[in-house]
């Protein structure tokens, strides 16, 4: 293949270069096009068929349906390593040996502990704040309680902020979780493994010992792992132009939270449960609620359905079937609704509304049957999907922080009105 493409504009050629990854995806370095056109840039919304970087970190095959964190397949991390492991692995490149994760996890417990006044914040907001919002909030109030910014030409300076974030954003969850609860605000155990400490820091009730459920634990650790990265997806996207500005970690990760909420990203998982429990409620009549997804004129859609890059099956749908499946049977719970997704998933994978346009059950569409099952409430999902997400969006921070990447800031096509005169309001 030619390492060149040509691009011809009223009749003038011109050439650039062709970039292979090394899993031999191709792309056209226009960051010449406008200095060697008559200023001609591209367009193309919502970056569907445009590159923002080039990252090491993830490589995802949407027609394959392949994920690999570092090389290494989510299946056999998911299978195999355990959340701090793998968050290791993204942001420093390799899988930890074992003197390297326990350092790593005694420097996070090290940094396990929020300052007291932070409980102040969480104490001012309303038990009906959606915990996203408090979680953002809090995650960027990190900045005022660790003012310094992070020397990224530091490695030691780089280590401390990660094991800082790592260390006191778990704490911030399970805050977030217990003050709507009504419960108070503690700390975990320092003995406790990562995951295992978040689930106490949540369940742990003041006037009883917290019993470690081992299927929740292992599902949860799974989970998280399975949310980690995901290359440039549209919150990873957001805390690497903000973090572009060179604005510290904390502040780049609370604008990720911001826009990891929204329904049709992270704040899925949400929408899919309160769907299927809508469904449930009318009747459990899936054809209606088919129909419905498939009806231009109707705002409704399959939510957990569909993805931008995916057009195969979601790897990460697959594994968290399969463990959705395993945590119902071994909780010994009945739940209706994941009766519901399945005859879904069933009727559209075979419906050509969906199979025309490639839609298949992404990450969010069982996601929350297993919270639900382990006790988390449908408004807590999205926290627990930025839980995971975490260390991706670190990592992803720091290659671009690292790569001395450029501010972002995209051009556009204008398109209002030209040049014309003020006038007088008398006049108007
Ligand atoms: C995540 O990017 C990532 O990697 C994200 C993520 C991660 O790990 O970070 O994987 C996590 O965000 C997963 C996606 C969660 N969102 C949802 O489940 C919300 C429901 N899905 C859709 O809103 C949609 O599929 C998106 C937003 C996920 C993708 O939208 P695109 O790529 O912009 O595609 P599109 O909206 O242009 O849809 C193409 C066609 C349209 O129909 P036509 O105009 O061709 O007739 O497919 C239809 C859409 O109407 N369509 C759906 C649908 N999703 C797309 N129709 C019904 N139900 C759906 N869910």
């Amino acid at each position: 293949m030619s390492d060149k493409a040509t691009l011809e504009i009223d009749g003038k050629k011109y050439e650039f270069p062709l970039i292979v990854g090394t899993e031999k995806e191709v792309a056209i370095d226009i960051s010449s096009l406008r200095s060697t056109t008559d200023s001609v840039i591209t367009l193309d919304p919502g970056y569907k068929n445009t590159g923002s970087c080039q990252s090491a970190i993830t490589f995802l095959d949407g027609e394959q349906g392949i994920l690999r964190y570092r090389g290494y397949s989510i299946e056999e991390l998911a299978e195999k390593a355990d959340f701090l492991e793998v968050a290791f692995l993204l942001i420093f490149g390799e899988l930890p040996t074992k003197e390297q994760l326990e350092k790593f996890h005694a420097d996070i417990k090290a940094q396990s502990v929020v300052d007291e006044d932070i409980r102040k914040i969480v104490d001012a907001f309303p038990k009906s704040a959606h915990p996203m919002g408090v979680i953002a909030s809090l995650t960027s109030a990190l900045t005022a309680f660790n003012p310094s910014s992070v020397n990224v030409d530091s490695e030691e300076d780089m280590y401390k902020a990660i094991v800082k974030i790592l260390g006191k954003f778990p704490v911030l969850v399970a805050w977030t979780f217990r003050k709507k609860n009504g419960l108070p605000l503690d700390y975990g155990d320092k003995n406790l493994g990562y995951v295992e400490n978040i689930l106490k820091m949540m369940f742990k009730q003041p006037n009883e010992e917290y019993k470690m459920n081992p299927i929740v634990l292992n599902a949860l650790d799974k989970l998280l792992i399975l949310h980690a990265d995901h290359e440039q997806n549209c919150s990873t996207s957001t805390v690497r132009i903000a973090g572009s500005s060179h604005v510290g970690l904390f502040a780049s990760l609370s604008t990720g939270i911001s826009a990891l909420w929204g329904p049709l990203h992270g704040g899925a998982n949400q929408a899919v449960l309160e769907m299927l429990e809508g469904i449930n409620a009318d009747g459990g009549d899936t054809d209606k609620y088919m129909a419905k997804a498939k009806d231009r004129e109707d705002p409704f859609r399959l939510m957990g359905f569909g993805h931008r890059v995916y057009k195969n099956f979601d790897p990460r749908a697959k594994i968290i079937k399969k463990a959705a499946d395993e945590v119902l049977n071994d909780l010994g719970v009945e739940d209706k609704i994941l009766e519901i997704a399945k005859a879904l998933e069933q009727e559209a994978l075979k419906d050509p509304y969906f199979v025309d346009r490639k839609l298949y059950p992404n990450v969010d569409f069982y996601s929350g049957i297993i919270y639900r099952a382990m006790g988390i409430p449908t408004d807590m999902f999205t926290v627990m999907f930025a839980l995971g997400r975490l260390p991706g969006w670190i990592a992803q921070w720091r290659e671009m922080r690292l790569n001395k990447e450029p501010i972002g800031r995209p051009r556009q096509i204008y398109i209002g009105e030209t040049l014309r005169s003020f006038k007088s309001i008398d006049k108007r």
